[in-house]
């Protein structure tokens, strides 16, 4: 059995990003904290609008404007990451932590082929890797989930591939990053059942592997499923959070009961 006493690779502390327009503030994470662990699939779920992504973004340090962190501490591996240059985030990113992102069309380049972005995904923490080295293990990563054809996947433009093969890729860049945490917000929604599951798998063999994964999802199958810890988010904040077991055995939050209502389940979007 894992203890949950050892130092977590990250720490969330008072988190607060908030979008200003001329008349209005939106409290998108408003106090968030979390401990993420090496090792082990820590689950964040909540409705839609709940600041997932925003939580997420603003971790990786890619929050524009009229967004801004306002408050909060992000500490990875021993390093506070607000009180990093741009120059110093860019080495952290890709390295240190890797995002599978909500909308890979928006993440990916388009006139970038699949193999250039996986390579991108390496050289970021592998400065001395070349390409045509790592085009192996580019096949298997793509195989592994659910990309036939991969030959024909790497020479692609991501403009040719489906929404669908275009999520993949990014969990495949994801993968191939081998960072010490990955953020994947939302990897499986809208696959298929069976290349949902193969994701998955990948996700928990990084996890054997002992990297510590947030796996944003609004399938509470897949959490109870794949995940170690859990967070429940509403609003902004973080309502309920504990491990799977715990929090599946007893929920402690009125909201996170609702969510458990099979007829609710929806509305995890
Ligand atoms: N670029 C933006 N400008 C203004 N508001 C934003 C922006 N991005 C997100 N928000 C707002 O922040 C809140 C949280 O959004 P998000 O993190 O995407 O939710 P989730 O991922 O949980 O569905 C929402 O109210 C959303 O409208
Ligand atoms: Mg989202």
């Amino acid at each position: 059995m894992i203890l949950m006493s050892n130092t977590p690779v990250l720490q969330i502390k008072n988190l607060k990003t908030y979008f200003y327009s001329r008349d209005s503030v939106v409290k998108a994470v408003d106090g968030v904290n979390m401990e993420v662990h090496s090792g082990r699939i820590t689950a964040l779920i909540g409705g839609s609008g709940s600041g997932k992504s925003v939580m997420s973004r603003s971790v990786m340090g890619l929050i524009d404007k009229p967004g801004k962190i306002v408050d909060g501490e992000i500490w990875l591996n021993g390093r506070d990451l607000r009180l990093l240059s741009e120059k110093e985030m860019r080495k952290v990113r890709g390295k240190e932590i890797a995002m599978i992102f909500q909308e890979p069309a928006a993440a990916m380049n388009p006139v970038v082929k699949i193999k250039d972005h996986l390579f991108e995904a390496v050289h970021t923490h592998d400065r001395k890797a070349r390409r045509k080295d790592k085009m192996p293990a580019f096949r298997e990563v793509l195989l592994g989930v659910g990309l036939r054809d991969p030959d024909k996947i790497l020479e692609s433009y991501p403009f040719e591939l489906s929404g669908g093969m275009c999520q993949r890729v990014m969990v495949a860049m994801g993968i191939v990053a081998n960072a010490g945490v990955l953020i994947a917000d939302e990897p499986t929604s809208s696959l298929d059942l069976t290349t949902q599951i193969s994701i998955l798998e990948e996700l928990m063999s990084l996890r054997d592997a002992g990297i510590a994964i947030i796996l944003i999802t609004h399938d509470l199958g897949v959490v109870a499923q794949t995940a170690d810890d859990m967070y429940v988010m509403k609003d902004g904040k973080i309502i309920e959070s504990g491990t799977v077991r715990e929090v599946f055995a007893a929920p402690k939050h009125p909201y996170t009961r609702y969510l458990m209502e099979p007829v609710h389940v929806e509305e995890l979007r």
